[in-house]
């Protein structure tokens, strides 16, 4: 597996805010150890049911007070198949099909690898505050799911777009990104792994 250039180039997370945003409906995030994260949530009957669309808002809200790019819903507590993401232009790679990707909302998301190699890169959670890990995730993958509208998504993705779906997917698994890590060296809090990198950038590459 290659490791990208620098600690942070493809991180998962822009770092929290010190404190969560008043939002409307934002709910707090719960934290690794909470038994919820830990369960295998249970597929939403239906998508349309006006009950989903309120938890989609409240996702929404709650992840944009966060910070995240991405969040599950048993992150907030709610242990259903539902999943919401989106990449920025920012945060794209040069893999084929990465981001940007819109907001995108997808109820019992399942997927497929299409590239049996795996790639590193430094991810965060949201359930996990002020910590990074790199991260081994499959370059290239076909995913599918239902939209807010029951109308079905199919779509490729690769790079970062691939790498925050297999992120979010796995919460509804009751995983975690430290459980799929193969270094527990490079885990660690953002703020004692950007001092490292900046006196020591050398020691960070892999190249
Ligand atoms: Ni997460």
């Amino acid at each position: 597996m290659q490791r990208p250039r620098g600690v942070f180039s493809s991180a998962l997370y822009l770092p929290p805010p010190a404190a969560y945003i008043a939002g409307m409906n934002a709910r707090p995030i719960l934290r690794a150890g909470h038994p919820i994260l830990a369960q295998t949530a249970r597929p939403v009957e239906n998508p349309r049911a006006p009950e989903m669309a309120d938890l989609v808002a409240v996702m929404r809200a709650s992840m944009a007070a966060a910070g995240g790019t991405g969040l599950a819903a048993p992150q907030i507590g709610e242990s259903v198949r539902l999943v919401i993401f989106e990449v920025a232009a920012a945060r794209a790679t040069e893999a084929p099909d990465d981001g940007p990707v819109d907001m995108t909302v997808l109820f019992n998301p399942t997927w497929e690898v299409l590239d049996d190699r795996q790639e590193l890169g430094w991810e965060g959670c949201l359930s996990l505050p002020g910590m990074r890990g790199e991260v081994p995730r499959y370059r290239r993958i076909r995913y599918h799911g239902w939209g807010l509208d029951g109308a079905p998504i199919r779509r490729i993705a690769g790079g970062f777009h691939a790498r925050v779906f297999q992120h979010e997917v796995d919460h509804l698994d009751g995983v975690l990104y430290p459980q799929r890590m193969v270094d527990m060296a490079r885990f660690g809090f953002t703020e004692e792994l950007l001092a490292a990198a900046a006196t020591a950038p050398e020691e960070r590459r892999d190249d």
